[in-house]
């Protein structure tokens, strides 16, 4: 006799989907550098893919920045199997050591990439959740048999064998409240408020020009803002950092290994100095309230200490975070800092690395309890500020490799830019030591002299 709870083929068992993953495509979401790398290692290896690009077209965040140039010059921003495609289909490429403009990474490499990659890299095509054929998250018994289910925003579903989530985290920005959360008044001030990177000199330079700004943040972003804002005739601008006092923010200067990174917090120093950046230190966003003047935003301590600025326009360049909630009917086993995964966040906390370099990580470091879902590129990161493309790119090679099932080029993972060892703070020590550029350092890229590090693994920390 059944006692009706175990032992007997239950309902659902019964109901169980028999879809089975073989012969269904690896899809890969979000056709950024990482996503499109994934796919050119996918072709090389010839397994079926199917890439899903929220945006319009290839590159579509970057598109979003598109008036920055980036620090690392092309060889570092271009993937090997990614180059090998685009060098057969005829590709001119571009001169290694020119530092390109988001524009120019979308134009000269991201859109030629996915018109070599053809229809398989889809457009328009907004992943709305992720989930198992038939199986919720609670779900057990046979889950890695069957197909993910892919649900994109129209409605449509699509089913997969593996998902490589490279979806990035440019939509999902910081807020400008000092503890996390919003500020106070933060969504109803939003029309007054712009995220990192608004194109200053360029589309948005009416909204600027002449207005009280006031740029909250202590990033490469804030920096960039600033920069361009000080280009402004009649432009009072003020900059608040959360921090007691900006000196990280300035960077390593002349010892920075990429110039233009090292510039722009010598640049953002003197244009304190001199008194036409008005800085605000210790300032913890708590209200933003819309007043006859123009935007209030006051700054609580935790004392209860209160200070408030009146102003036009407020760059809110607090960073960004992960969005994992596509992925929420997976299992996932993210880490209680970063939101990386567990394997991963300690190779890259800003609170452990004063360096922020990164050893080489690949599928090990990357996997999720859930099998065959895997989040690379700036997403893998969660909330650590350090992620350089290249470190992207070693991700989708290794776990593409898993994918087409060759462990042994997935576990042999190499970092182009370098591993755990010693800091230097002099690019010609570095050279002569045979070392490489590291990702970044503590807590946001610009918080500390050059990370410049040994090539070979030395273990042991970076640098204390
Ligand atoms: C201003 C700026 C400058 C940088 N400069 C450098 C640099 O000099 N060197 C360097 O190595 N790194 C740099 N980085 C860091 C990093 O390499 C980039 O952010 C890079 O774009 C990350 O690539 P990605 O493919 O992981 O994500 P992204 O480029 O953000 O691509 C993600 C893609 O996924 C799409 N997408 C999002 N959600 C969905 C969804 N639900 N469904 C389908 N598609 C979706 C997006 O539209 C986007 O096209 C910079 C970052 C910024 C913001
Ligand atoms: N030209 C370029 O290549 C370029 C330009 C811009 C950005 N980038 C890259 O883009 C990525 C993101 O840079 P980013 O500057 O946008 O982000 P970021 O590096 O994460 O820096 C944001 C910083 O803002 C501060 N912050 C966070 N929340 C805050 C809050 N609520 N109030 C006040 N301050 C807050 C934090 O510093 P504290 O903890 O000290 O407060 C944080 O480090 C980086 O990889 C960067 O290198 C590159």
């Amino acid at each position: 006799m059944s006692d009706g709870c175990c032992g007997a083929t239950t309902p659902l068992e019964a109901e169980r989907p028999t879809l089975k993953s073989d012969g269904l495509p690896v899809v890969v979401i979000g056709a950024g550098p990482v996503g499109l790398a994934a796919a050119a290692h996918l072709a090389e290896r010839g397994l079926d893919f199917l890439v899903l690009e929220a945006g319009g077209q290839a590159g579509a965040s970057i598109a979003r920045w598109g008036h920055v140039r980036v620090f690392s010059p092309w060889r570092y921003n271009i993937d090997a199997a990614a180059r090998r495609l685009l060098d057969a289909a005829g590709w001119q490429a571009p001169d290694d050591e020119w530092l390109p403009t988001g524009a120019e990474l979308v134009e000269h490499y991201l859109a030629p990439l996915a018109k070599a990659l053809g229809d398989r890299v889809r457009p328009n095509a907004r992943v709305a959740g992720i989930t198992r054929a038939g199986f919720d998250r609670v779900r057990t018994d046979g889950r890695e048999s069957v197909p993910f289910l892919i649900r994109l925003a129209g409605g449509e579903e699509l089913h997969a064998r593996a998902v490589i989530d490279a979806s990035g985290t440019y939509a999902s920005p910081n807020v400008l409240g000092a503890s996390g959360l919003p500020a106070h008044g933060e969504a109803e001030a939003a029309a007054f408020i712009d995220h990192a990177l608004p194109d200053v000199l360029g589309a948005d330079r009416a909204a600027y020009e002449g207005r009280r700004t006031l740029v909250v943040g202590a990033g490469h972003s804030a920096a960039t803002t600033l920069l361009a804002l000080a280009e402004l005739p009649d432009t009072p601008i003020t900059w608040a950092i959360r921090a007691g006092e900006a000196t990280r923010a300035y960077g390593g200067g002349d010892a920075d290994a990429l110039p233009a990174r090292g510039a722009l917090g010598t640049r953002l120093h003197a244009l304190v100095e001199s008194g036409r950046i008005t800085l605000l230190t210790g300032f913890h966003t708590h209200r933003v309230r819309r007043t006859a003047e123009g935007v209030e935003v006051t700054s609580r301590t935790s004392s209860g200490a209160e200070r408030a600025i009146t102003v036009d326009r407020v760059v809110s360049a607090t960073g960004y975070r992960p969005d994992h909630s596509i992925a929420a009917e997976l299992r996932l086993d993210l880490d209680p800092v970063l939101g990386a995964t567990r394997a991963l966040a300690p190779l890259i906390d800003p609170n452990r690395h004063s360096c922020g370099t990164v050893p080489p990580h690949g599928v090990d470091e990357l996997a999720h309890p859930e099998p065959g879902y895997y989040a690379v590129g700036v997403k893998s990161y969660g909330r650590a500020p350090t992620f350089l493309m290249a470190t992207g790119y070693e991700q989708a090679r290794s776990v593409v490799a898993a994918l087409a099932g060759d462990w042994e080029a997935a576990r042999d993972v190499r970092l182009d830019l370098p591993e755990t060892g010693v800091c230097s703070s002099s690019l010609a020590e570095a050279q002569e030591r045979r070392v490489g550029l590291a990702t970044g350092v503590a807590g946001g890229l610009l918080a500390g002299p050059l990370p410049l590090v040994t090539v070979a693994s030395s273990g042991g920390g970076c640098c204390g």
